[in-house]
């Protein structure tokens, strides 16, 4: 599905040059809090991931996946690890390189498709940070299946998701305005949307997303051979996300390969 794939990349593309929050680096300062152990990392929107779910980062080789924008890669390498940023947005690698190089920070970044992990062999990995992104992509279980390859044994998954429920109404519903239900649960983007209508979608900067289900993103890490061991909600601001007034809208878990 190399065509979602280079859409959402064109669109992060995008995103960077008008300065989107997932797309702005960290600052010195939070870096200096990084080299100092205290790395802030997010999964998803607000909520800071518990130190308990990180374990001991110095030395650990992390793969930092879809996760590039100059955030949590460069606080992981920060904290000591030896990290990978493999991203599908190249714009987007390119501000984890920014960091890296104002901070005199190591790290890799790979440009590749969070669902084809090929180039990484098994067993690679103590830790997969994984933040909610896998809205874009339409297999989600293939993306579970590759983080549980790559981690060695007792390796661990952190992964953010977003609740299914925002893709029942429409995305460019404003704060204030009524939410009313347009889609059903799994929704697809990709397959609501003619070849015209994909096209219009990206000159208008938009991605092309997938709600997935809770068997799949839940469901899935378990299929996959996974030990779920955490979980928490999350909600984004509701000036952004309207839903957010009503119910947590983002989850994370941290998972376990036993
Ligand atoms: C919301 S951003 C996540 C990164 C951000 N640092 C964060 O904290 O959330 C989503 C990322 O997913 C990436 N992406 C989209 N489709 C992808 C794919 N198929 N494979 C790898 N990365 C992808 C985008 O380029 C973007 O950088």
């Amino acid at each position: 599905m190399n065509e979602i794939r280079d859409h959402n990349a064109a669109v992060w593309a995008r995103r960077v040059a008008e300065g989107n929050r997932w797309t702005r680096p960290v600052s010195s300062e939070e870096v200096a809090r990084a080299r100092a152990g205290r790395p802030e990392l997010l999964l998803t929107p607000l909520r800071p991931v518990p130190d308990a779910w990180l374990g001991a980062l110095d030395g650990a080789r992390v793969l930092a996946l879809a996760s590039a924008g100059g955030q949590q890669g460069p606080l992981l390498a920060a904290a000591g690890a030896d990290v990978v940023v493999l991203d599908a947005c190249a714009a987007q690698l390119a501000r984890d390189r920014e960091v890296a190089d104002r901070e005199g920070l190591s790290l890799v970044t790979e440009q590749g498709d969070m669902a084809e992990l090929g180039v990484f062999d098994a067993g690679s990995f103590d830790l997969v940070f994984h933040p909610v992104s896998n809205c874009y992509v339409p297999d989600v279980r293939r993306v579970w299946r590759e983080c549980f390859r790559v981690l060695r044994r007792d390796g661990t998954l952190l992964a953010g998701f977003a609740n299914p429920d925002l893709y029942l109404f429409d995305e460019r519903v404003e704060p204030g305005q009524p939410l009313v239900v347009e889609h059903s649960i799994p929704y697809s983007d990709w397959e609501r949307l003619d070849p015209a209508a994909r096209a219009s979608r990206l000159a208008a900067g938009r991605p092309l997303e997938f709600s997935h289900t809770f068997d799949e993103q839940i469901g899935g890490q378990i299929e996959a051979g996974f030990v779920l061991e955490g979980f928490y909600e999350d909600r984004n601001d509701p000036a952004l996300c309207p839903l957010s007034a009503h119910t947590a809208t983002f989850f994370a878990t941290c998972a376990v390969k036993r």
